[in-house]
């Protein structure tokens, strides 16, 4: 999908979708110049550069979506739509990275707009993000466009459901999860989470 004419609200960029093999590069690259910090929170600890090496190539190789916010040529940000195929129960996993120079200035927001336009074109019924809880950026993005926070063991992970009319544009508040659905939830995100990251990792092939 091609977002060439749409630009954030005060970042100079365009965004578009990659394509998945000629452009791996390019994502790798974005991941490869996150600070130390941005590396934590993206990855959940993962921060060394082989991690994040294999982890570029997996997602070109798996029919991961990833829609990139360009400025000057350069892939400053991304969000990654990943197949449902790589989540135990089919739910759609997505992650954003802002690289610090263009933060605060709307690409996180354009790119979760635009994931969620991709995430509709494709019928999913619903995506799950996680990060760690501590992460008041990836939380207020996250929640902006309705997903339901919960918390345990220092990480969050949110659910947000796509057959509600108004989910590509950002929601005003998020409804409250009763325990036993925030509980659920907790669960599925942490066995597809960690199943992906250990597959990252190397150490999951097998599973
Ligand atoms: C999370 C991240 C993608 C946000 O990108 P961004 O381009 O700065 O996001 P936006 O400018 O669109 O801001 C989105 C909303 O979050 C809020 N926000 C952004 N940074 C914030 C912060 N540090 N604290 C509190 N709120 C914050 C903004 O105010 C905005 O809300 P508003 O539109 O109501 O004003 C970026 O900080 C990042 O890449 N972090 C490192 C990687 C990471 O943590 N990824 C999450 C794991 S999936």
């Amino acid at each position: 999908m091609n977002y060439d004419s749409i630009r954030p609200t005060s970042a100079k960029g365009t965004v578009r979708t990659l394509s998945q093999q000629e452009e791996l590069p390019l994502l790798r690259d974005h991941l490869l110049r996150l600070d130390r910090t941005s590396r934590h929170d993206r990855f959940h600890g993962f921060i060394d550069d082989s991690f994040i090496r294999r982890y570029a190539e997996r997602c070109a190789n798996d029919g991961t979506v990833i829609i990139a916010y360009f400025e000057d040529g350069v892939v400053r940000g991304a969000a990654e739509l990943h197949p449902p195929e790589q989540s135990p129960d089919a739910q759609p996993e997505i992650a954003f990275s802002v690289e610090r120079s263009v933060r605060r200035r709307g690409v996180g927001s354009t790119l979760f707009r635009k994931l969620i336009a991709e995430a509709h074109a494709k019928g999913y019924g619903s995506l799950r993000i996680t990060t760690g809880a501590q992460n008041d950026a990836m939380r207020a993005l996250a929640t902006k466009f309705g997903a339901q926070l919960t918390f345990r063991h220092g990480e969050s992970t949110g659910s947000i459901d796509l057959t509600e009319p108004h989910q590509a544009e950002p929601a005003p508040v998020a409804a409250p999860v009763t325990p036993v659905e925030a509980a659920r939830a907790i669960v599925d995100m942490n066995r597809a989470y960690w199943r992906m990251v250990m597959q990252m990792s190397g150490w999951g092939r097998a599973a």
